[in-house]
């Protein structure tokens, strides 16, 4: 029977088998499904695990250091942190269709993967070992959606399934990969992860990199990421981070309109915010935000955000629109 204790149980078993005596590297991303995948694994084979934190470049003002700070401390796993941001951004140069867009953003975290299996092999001394399991925070949504489950349309590639590259030296560890979201969350508060993992929202692998309409440069990033952060703010002081499954906030980066600010025109862009209420994500419906939180979020956003002129509110379910806009 589904019982969390026997998930658990089940997934550490499972990992053992499939691993060995061998050593395995997980991407944390800072989100809640590589956060339990990675201590599920830590429970199975202790530190034969090293986590790897990408810093591509695509995170959220915070990211990075909550990541560093809040698990290590909480798990005391293994971290090697890459400064990858760069490299993302080079590959990503000129590039405006979706699809390619997350298939670059996959391609490039398991070369970062790579190299990083490398070093921590040459580390630890052991000349001619090699790290030969990667471990990923599927769920099985991501499955579902990537077109991995049968008879089901391709509708995105998600970074950790169909934006793999086709070379991969790695055999992959799932241990989420029959789990729901809501499953993966009481995993983890089956493991002791601290709540504010347990209980973050989602957000997507490639990041802001999905969020940009157009192409993905360093000044439209952050411009991004204030306009995020500010709507982070005034949702959580809002007391609303329970009530909405998450608020993709997205730069529409290749439209312009025109707008009174100060005293003069401006030619700008709109910044969309998409709050959305779910289940798991397989479908969802636009939360009903009330007006005043959404008032000051646009009065602050265009106040502070240098270009942007324009906030707009996205009132799509899913289907038909998906969560994130590409
Ligand atoms: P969509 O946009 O497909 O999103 O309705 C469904 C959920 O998945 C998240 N998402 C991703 N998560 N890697 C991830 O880890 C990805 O490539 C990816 N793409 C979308 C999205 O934020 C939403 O919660």
């Amino acid at each position: 029977s589904w019982t969390t204790e026997n998930v658990v149980e089940d997934a550490i078993a499972a990992i053992r088998a499939q691993v060995g005596d061998k050593r395995v590297i997980c991407g944390l991303s800072g989100g809640v499904d590589s956060a339990v995948a990675a201590a599920l694994v830590q429970r199975a084979v202790g530190d034969q695990l090293t986590c790897v934190f990408v810093d591509h470049g695509l995170l959220r003002k915070g990211e990075a250091e909550q990541v560093e700070k809040d698990y290590v401390a909480a798990t005391g796993v293994r971290l090697k942190v890459v400064d990858a941001a760069d490299r993302f951004l080079q590959a990503l140069a000129g590039q405006t269709d979706p699809e390619t867009k997350r298939k670059i953003i996959g391609r490039e975290f398991i070369r970062v993967f790579e190299q990083a299996a490398a070093e921590i092999v040459a580390e630890a001394g052991s000349h001619g070992e090699t790290v030969e399991f990667l471990v990923q925070g599927t769920l099985y949504p991501d499955v579902v959606e990537s077109g991995g489950g049968t008879g089901t349309a391709n509708i995105k590639s998600h970074h950790n399934v169909g934006g793999l590259p086709e070379d991969l030296t790695f055999q992959l560890v799932e241990p989420l990969r029959r789990l729901f979201k809501d499953e993966v969350r009481k995993v983890g508060e089956e493991l002791g992860l601290p709540a504010e993992i347990v209980w973050r929202q989602p957000f997507p692998g490639p990041g802001l990199g999905i969020r940009i309409i157009g192409e993905v440069t360093r000044e439209r990033l952050e411009l991004l990421r204030e306009a995020d952060a500010i709507a982070r703010a005034e949702l959580s002081a809002a007391g609303l981070d329970r009530d909405i499954w998450q608020c993709p906030v997205v730069l529409l980066a290749d439209v312009r309109s025109v707008g009174v600010q100060g005293d003069g025109r401006t030619y700008g862009h709109p910044i969309v915010l998409r709050p959305v209420s779910s289940e798991d994500a397989m479908t969802a419906d636009w939360t009903r935000l009330p007006y005043d939180v959404l008032a000051r979020i646009s009065t602050r956003i265009t106040n502070e955000v240098a270009d942007v002129n324009r906030v707009v509110l996205d009132v799509t379910s899913k289907p038909p629109g998906t969560i994130e806009w590409e």
